[in-house]
């Protein structure tokens, strides 16, 4: 299986393979050169218009962008935390501070450190994925494990690197226990610290890895098959939404996909660059 995998991975060139090197230790290869075809471009109805510095949002966005039609969650599940206007006007080094001292939910419990996020303070990509893992718990940054191996393979393959011109976080800054996925209620908790980075970054362009990151970010249920290749708006920056990387990790049949909603991401930061 791992043979098979391994041979998936190296013909889609989207993968890095993974090597124990002994005492766990898991080796990148790096990903072999453009074999997979990008698939045919994906026509944004206009492209949104993005000024320099600062930054603010166009007024019509909204209309460009396509909502995808998902039943809304239910409003107790999703309701916003009232931490919110305690870290609104927050600057980086005192929202870091904050979220590293929360406990605005149960998550805080049993983390080790709470995990902020990394990367380009002034990106115009922000990554934002689940929730720390447990070697994310253990250093402090978000996608150090095996599945962030997986994700700066990713960026890899659109020419970004972590940390030039990406930030990554996450949509929960503390471990859920046993890596479980994060419930409604630690999301919320959580969101007003995402939703500040986003307001510091003010990136041009926001990826959501996997379902709990795209429905923190949306505030709606989203299933991600029927989410992919449609650009979605948080506070007018557009998301666009795909498979989390663990979960790309055990579901090779998927992998092909991810790498069309990468390069769809990539055609939109193109034509939000050039509007
Ligand atoms: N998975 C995530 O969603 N985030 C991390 O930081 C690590 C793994």
């Amino acid at each position: 299986m791992n043979q098979r995998r391994d041979a998936i991975l190296r013909e889609m060139g989207l993968a890095p393979l993974w090597r124990l090197r002994g005492a766990g230790q898991v080796e990148v290869e790096p990903a072999p050169a453009e074999i997979l075809p990008e698939p045919a471009p994906v026509v944004l109805e206009s492209a949104p218009v993005r000024e320099s510095a600062p930054r603010p949002a166009r007024p019509d966005l909204r209309e460009s962008l396509q909502q995808a039609a998902a039943p809304a969650v239910p409003a107790q599940a999703m309701q916003r935390s009232d931490t919110g206007e305690a870290v609104s006007g927050l600057d980086w080094d005192t929202l870091e501070a904050r979220i590293r001292g929360c406990d605005a939910c149960g998550l805080c419990k049993r983390r080790k450190q709470a995990v902020p996020g990394v990367g380009d303070r002034q990106a115009d990509w922000l990554f934002v994925g689940e929730g720390p893992g447990a070697e994310e718990d253990e250093r402090g940054e978000p996608f150090v494990g095996q599945a962030g191996r997986l994700l700066d393979a990713m960026l890899a393959r659109i020419d970004l690197k972590r940390g030039e011109d990406v930030y990554i976080a996450n949509a929960v800054k503390c471990r859920p226990p046993n890596n479980r996925t994060p419930e409604a209620a630690e999301l919320a908790a959580c969101f007003p610290y995402l939703q500040r980075q986003i307001a510091l970054i003010r990136p041009r362009l926001i990826v959501a890895l996997g379902r709990p990151a795209a429905q923190a970010l949306l505030n709606e249920e989203v299933r991600i098959a029927a989410s992919r290749g449609k650009l979605f708006s948080h506070n007018d920056i557009p998301v666009v939404v795909t498979y989390h990387p663990a979960y790309l990790l055990r579901n090779l049949q998927d992998k092909a996909k991810a790498w069309e909603d990468l390069c769809f991401a990539r055609r939109t930061m193109v034509g939000l660059k050039a509007s």
